[in-house]
C-alpha cells in the first residue's frame, strides 16, 4: 500500500524550522515559526509554570484518566480568563468549555461541530489566515469560503469589503475570525469594526468562530478579549477555539479549549456534550499535562499574578521590538516606509517583500522568514537588530 504514496514537501511554517536548525552559519536569524523568544533566542520555561509544575510534581499520585472534558480548574479558569469574570454569559451559566490538544485541535473539534449542527454550513474565512485554517477546517468537513481582510500593498484592513463579502453568507454559515494578533499579518479590527461585525453577524445569523491564540501578546489579556466578550454580549451562541501555547508557553504541551456560548446553560451543556463526543471519536481525551499547569495557575492568586506580570513583560518586548526594527529602518533610510508594523499587534507583520527577497534574505543573510513574507517580532533581538535591518535594506535597494 505504501508504495502508492510520495513523501510530501515539509510544512511551510514547522519546515523552515528544521532548515534554520541545520544551517551552518554562524549569524543566522530566526523570524519563522511562532513561538515567543528572549533576547538570546530562547523560549522560556514561564516561572508561573514552572512553579506549578513542581507542585504537581509532589501532588500527583495517579495517571489515571482525567474527565473527557478536561481538568475542571483548567476549564473554570479559562472561561474567566476568555470572558471576563463578570460575565453574563459566565453568571447566567451559559458557557462550557472542553480541554483540547491545542488550539489546533480545538479549530478541529469546533469545526467538526458546527458541521453537525449545521451539514450544510460554509465557514468564512479570511484572506489572508493562518495557513493551517484552511486544512483543519476543510479536514472537518466544511467547505470554506474567503472573505477580504488584510491589503499588503497599504497595510490596512479591508473592511468594507470584509462586510460586503459576509452580506452573501447565508443564515447558518460560521465566519472564522482572529480574536486578536492577528496571524499572519497583525492587522486587529478596531472597537468600533467589532461593533459593526457583531451587528452584521446578528442580522445574518452567522455563527462567530473566534481563534484565539495570542490573548495577552496585543495590548493586554482583557483588552484583546474585547471582540470576543461583545460577540458573546450580542450574539445567541457563539464558538471559541482557545490556545494556553503561546500565552501560558505551553506549546508543546498541546493545551487548548473549545468553549460553546449559547442561549441557555441546557444548550451549553449540549455543546460541550458534543464537543467532548466528537473528541471520544479521534483521540478520547486530551492529555492532562498542561491544562493542570494553566488550571493550578489561573486558580492560585500567587502564581496568576506572576505570570500575568511576566506576560506583559514579554508584550512589551515584543511591542518594544516593533518599534526599534522600524526606527532603525528609517535610520538606515530604507526605501520602504515600515511605520505600519508599530501599529500591529502580537507575534506577526507581513514585511510586504517578494519570494525573491524572501530567499535572497535566507540564501544570502541566513535570515528565515515564511514565504509570505510574514515575521515572527518575537524573533527579533536587540543584539541582531543591526544585522537583520542593515541586510533588509541591502535587500531591498539591490
Ligand atoms: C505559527 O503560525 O507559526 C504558529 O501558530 C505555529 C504553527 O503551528 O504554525
Amino acid at each position: 500500500m505504501f508504495n502508492i504514496l510520495e513523501a510530501l514537501p515539509p510544512d511551510p511554517i514547522l519546515g523552515l524550522t528544521t532548515e534554520y536548525k541545520a544551517d551552518p552559519r554562524n549569524i543566522k536569524i530566526d523570524l519563522g515559526v511562532g513561538v515567543y523568544k528572549d533576547e538570546v533566542g530562547h523560549t522560556p520555561v514561564m516561572a508561573a509554570i514552572k512553579a506549578a509544575e513542581k507542585a504537581l510534581f509532589d501532588a500527583e499520585d495517579s495517571k489515571s484518566y482525567i474527565a473527557q472534558v478536561g481538568v475542571e480548574a483548567f476549564n473554570a479558569g479559562i472561561l474567566g480568563l476568555v470572558l471576563g469574570s463578570d460575565h453574563a454569559a459566565l453568571r447566567e451559566k451559559r458557557a462550557t468549555a472542553v480541554m483540547t490538544p491545542g488550539g489546533t485541535g480545538a479549530l478541529r473539534l469546533g469545526g467538526e461541530l458546527i458541521v453537525r449542527m449545521n451539514p450544510k454550513a460554509t465557514i468564512w474565512v479570511g484572506d489572508p489566515t493562518w495557513a493551517n485554517h484552511i486544512p483543519v477546517l476543510q479536514g472537518a468537513g466544511l467547505k470554506l469560503v474567503t472573505y477580504p481582510y488584510y491589503d499588503k500593498a497599504t497595510s490596512s484592513i479591508r473592511f468594507d469589503e470584509m462586510l460586503a463579502a459576509l452580506e452573501k453568507a447565508e443564515s447558518g454559515d460560521a465566519v472564522l475570525l482572529h480574536g486578536c494578533c492577528h496571524n499572519p499579518c497583525g492587522a486587529d479590527l478596531s472597537q468600533e469594526q467589532w461593533q459593526a461585525l457583531a451587528h452584521l453577524m446578528l442580522r445574518k445569523e452567522l455563527l462567530p468562530f473566534v481563534d484565539l491564540a495570542y490573548q495577552g501578546f496585543g495590548e493586554g489579556l482583557d483588552e484583546d478579549a474585547y471582540g470576543i466578550r461583545l460577540l458573546a454580549e450580542q450574539l445567541p451562541d457563539v464558538l471559541v477555539a482557545s490556545s494556553c501555547s503561546k500565552n501560558f508557553g505551553l506549546y508543546r504541551e498541546r493545551t487548548g479549549s473549545v468553549i460553546c456560548i449559547a442561549q441557555s446553560p441546557e444548550k451549553a451543556a449540549a455543546g460541550q456534550s458534543h464537543v467532548a463526543h466528537i473528541a471520544r471519536a479521534i483521540y478520547s481525551m486530551p492529555p492532562a499535562h498542561g491544562g493542570f499547569l494553566a488550571g493550578m495557575v489561573l486558580s492560585d492568586a500567587q502564581l496568576r499574578a506572576d505570570w500575568v506580570a511576566e506576560l506583559a513583560t514579554m508584550r512589551n518586548r515584543m511591542n518594544d521590538l516593533r518599534s526599534l526594527f522600524v526606527r532603525k529602518m528609517a535610520e538606515k533610510d530604507s526605501p520602504v516606509d515600515f511605520g505600519f508594523i508599530e501599529k500591529q499587534f502580537g507575534m506577526f507583520s507581513f514585511l510586504g517583500i517578494s519570494p525573491e527577497q524572501i530567499k535572497r534574505l535566507k540564501e544570502e543573510f541566513a535570515i528565515y522568514i515564511v514565504g509570505s513574507s510574514r515575521i515572527n517580532v518575537a524573533g527579533i533581538s536587540e543584539s541582531g537588530i543591526d544585522y537583520l535591518t542593515d541586510s533588509l535594506v541591502k535587500v531591498l535597494k539591490s
